[in-house]
């Protein structure tokens, strides 16, 4: 039997589907395939902007007349979006067809949902308010090779006033080192020459205590194991951001120079609304810290603009920030209004036409940095571990230390090899040459 599964949102969320995936292949649907030829569907949804409900509803909507066609295919909706207040219902009414809608706390809970669902021809809704455990003790289908996506915390507790997360994830867990690790030695001895390590605010791990050590002693003791690869690991808050982990960055060679720093503004009275719990000056003190020990470290972010009552100003030292803190990229976002946060319920929310208008001021900023950061690779050498081919290009494509993307031709297949990358010219975030 065929499965197809549709991902929306972050990379939590994609190793998420490799989970679901392993559930599938446990229930007897044992082939990945298009759409159409499925006999599950499930949509792992994802609701931190609105645009990213708009494309799942838009998906699943579509669908209506391939279930009438097939009587047996089952759809089933997850995720963020499934677990919001109230959304399940809504999900139900405007889809009628819907087999099984399931939340974020009860991903285990999938396969005998489904087992529920074949035997009976009635609609489920299965939805819990909070997980307890961390160990899902699933086994996921792995779709990134030569990564591999390992969880060292889920749900988040920093409640940024924009942020939908924490309603969703629920509170932050961590999980134990000795699993983390265990995990780690066993992809590494599988082949998977990157590891890159998963939770809302990585700094945080093992706040709850049951971690059983620190974020930066998980980090030395996860480079410390034998092989060659590479460690990353997203997201890092800068509010948690310590010396320690940046002498652990500078000490070991497994872990790549390329930190992903959301600073979400550059300005202090909109850092304050969003509660981030920093202002611009430690920001900047941070990534300086961080330069200093590890020379050459590319800095990546996240930035929002239309922030409620951003005035132009304000925005301006977002702009600014893009030169300053020298971005190697930046994902760029429109505030988008998430009902139950503070931020939806502030006055003076930005008119859409204003946050256009400054987005694309910021895009602009942040694509001349870009092309800056590969422009000082021309004429060197990079290191790029090989991760697909590109038939359009007809060329090998795979990601240096600092992220940027190396094309080269090769005689072999090198996925999953290291190879020297001669860079002769630079595009965007790509990098061409000779290896
Ligand atoms: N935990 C990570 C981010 C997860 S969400 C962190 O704290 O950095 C990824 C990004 O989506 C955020 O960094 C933020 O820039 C953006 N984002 C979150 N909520 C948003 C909203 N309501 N509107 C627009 N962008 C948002
Ligand atoms: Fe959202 Fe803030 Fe948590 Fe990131 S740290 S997931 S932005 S609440
Ligand atoms: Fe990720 Fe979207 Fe959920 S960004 S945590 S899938 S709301």
């Amino acid at each position: 039997m065929n499965y197809c599964i549709v991902t929306y949102g972050c990379q939590m969320n994609v190793h998420e589907s490799e989970k679901i995936a392993g559930i599938l292949r446990g229930k007897g649907y044992d082939r990945e395939s298009p759409l159409e030829e499925a006999d599950i569907i499930v949509f792992n949804t994802c609701c931190i902007r609105e645009n990213a409900e708009n494309h799942a509803f838009g998906n699943i909507g579509a669908l209506k007349k391939l279930k009438r066609e097939k009587k047996d295919l089952i759809i089933a909706v997850g995720g963020c979006m499934a677990q919001e207040e109230g959304k399940a219902q809504i999900l139900r009414e405007k889809f009628p067809f819907i087999d099984l809608v399931f939340g974020t706390h009860n991903l285990s809970e999938l396969g005998s949902l489904i087992d529920r669902r074949r035997a009976r021809r009635k609609a489920i809704v299965s939805l819990l308010p909070e997980r307890e455990e961390t160990e899902d003790g699933i086994e996921p289908v792995r779709t990134s090779y030569p990564n591999a996506w390992v969880n060292i915390t889920y749900g988040c507790n920093n409640f940024c006033s924009y942020c939908i997360v924490p309603y969703v994830r629920g509170r932050e867990r961590s999980r134990a080192a000795g699993e983390i690790l265990k995990e780690v030695r066993g992809l590494i001895a599988e082949g998977y020459r990157e590891i890159t390590l998963l939770g809302q605010n990585v700094n945080s791990y093992n706040s709850d205590g049951r971690g059983g050590m620190s974020f930066p002693e998980l980090l030395e003791a996860c480079a410390s194991v034998e092989g060659k690869f590479r460690l990353r690991f997203m997201t890092s808050h800068p509010k948690d951001f310590s010396a320690e982990l940046v002498r652990v960055i500078a000490a070991n060679e497994k872990i790549c120079k390329c930190v992903h720093l959301p600073a979400q503004s550059g300005n202090d009275r909109i850092l304050g609304l969003m509660n981030r719990r920093y202002t611009r000056k430690k920001y900047l003190e941070e990534i300086a810290m961080l330069r200093e020990a590890v020379p050459g470290c590319a800095v990546t972010t996240d930035l929002i603009v239309g922030f409620p009552t951003e005035t132009e100003e304000e925005f301006e030292d977002t702009l600014s920030l893009v030169h300053e803190a020298d971005f190697a990229s930046a994902f760029t976002f429109i505030y988008s209004p998430r009902t139950g946060t503070k931020a939806a319920a502030m006055e003076g929310q930005i008119p859409e036409s204003v946050s256009k208008e400054r987005i694309m001021q910021l895009v602009d900023a942040v694509n001349e940095n870009t092309r800056k950061k590969s422009a000082e690779f021309v004429g060197k050498t990079t290191e790029i571990l090989c991760e697909d081919y590109d038939d359009k290009k007809g060329l090998y494509l795979g990601r240096n230390e600092a992220g940027r993307m190396g094309y080269f031709a090769c005689d072999h297949n090198p996925i999953g090899e290291f190879v020297d990358l001669h860079v002769e010219r630079a595009n965007g975030i790509s990098l061409f040459g000779k290896i």
